[in-house]
């Protein structure tokens, strides 16, 4: 039975994907911060779908705790097939007005986890010949609209890097990249969605669908919903200096 790890497994798109992936028949490693949240998804996952479930609380700011998690993906016994860098959030301020280590923590979650555990999962998955590697980037990476985009930007760049490094091993690795989605990620950014148009809004378990149908065709970026992708095709087309610049500047709207 195939292993999936999802990091920030207890709410939101990380969620999602651990109803998915156990309703496929994954056994699961889910990683959050929030202990209880991770037993309860547990109970919840094994009763529903009768497969394996571990919890590993891990706060993904702080190093030794993604070395705890780094080393469960290293595990030559206990093979994980299937990594999601998920965990995130965003500080939903501007750069300026925040807090230098809170920058950092959450650089250290949205940059430094990914790139930790995509190298400690993929080395293995190249040994055995197979594995998948799905980043959750955003939309929010083909702009610049601070920080968040900033690190957003780095983890896509990245996961088309080692995408392209992989390539022919039988290891794919994609950068998910979502626009607003419903989850709690603007509430604990303490940032409203209001008058934004419902039809930018997407679904966090259809975000997961179309993200895994695009692994499955070996796609190193996933842009679910047509209004994003059109919206994307739109950037690729505008010079850098327009679609980096002032018109998609935003303060205190959703970051996503
Ligand atoms: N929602 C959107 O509009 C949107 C759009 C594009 C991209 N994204 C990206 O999608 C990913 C998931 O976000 P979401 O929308 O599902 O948000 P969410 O509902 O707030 O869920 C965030 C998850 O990340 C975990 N997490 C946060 N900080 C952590 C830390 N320091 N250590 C370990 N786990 C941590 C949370 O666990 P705890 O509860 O234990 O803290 C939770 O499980 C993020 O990378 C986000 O940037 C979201």
């Amino acid at each position: 039975m195939a292993t999936a790890l999802i990091t920030g497994a207890s709410a939101g798109i990380g969620k999602s994907f651990a109803h998915e992936l156990a309703g496929r028949g994954h056994d699961l490693v889910v990683v959050a911060c929030d202990e209880t949240r991770l037993a309860a998804l547990r109970d919840e996952l094994s009763t529903m779908h009768g497969v394996d479930v571990e919890i590993l609380p891990a706060d993904l700011t702080e190093r030794l705790d993604v070395q705890t998690v780094a080393d469960r993906l290293a595990d030559p016994d206990r093979p994980v097939d299937l990594l999601v860098n998920n965990a995130g959030y965003s500080l939903g301020s501007s750069f300026l007005d925040n807090d230098v280590v809170d920058e950092e923590a959450v650089l250290a979650v949205l940059v430094r986890t990914p790139v930790v555990l995509s190298h400690a999962a993929a080395r293995g998955m190249r040994e055995r010949g197979h594995g998948a590697i799905i980043n959750v980037s955003s939309v929010a990476s083909f702009l610049a609209t601070g920080t968040y985009a900033a690190a957003k930007s780095y983890l896509t760049t990245f996961s088309e890097s080692l995408a392209a490094e992989l390539a022919g091993t039988g290891v794919t690795v994609t950068a998910l990249c979502p626009g607003l989605t419903r989850t709690e990620f603007h509430e604990r950014a303490g940032i409203t969605g209001q008058g934004m148009p419902d039809a930018l809004w997407l679904d966090a378990d259809k975000v997961v669908r179309q993200c895994l149908a695009d692994v499955d065709r070996g796609k190193s970026i996933s842009v679910p919903g047509v209004q994003y992708k059109a919206a994307v095709g739109l950037l690729d087309m505008l010079p850098r200096k327009v679609s980096r610049a002032g018109a998609f500047r935003r303060r205190h709207r959703p970051q996503n």
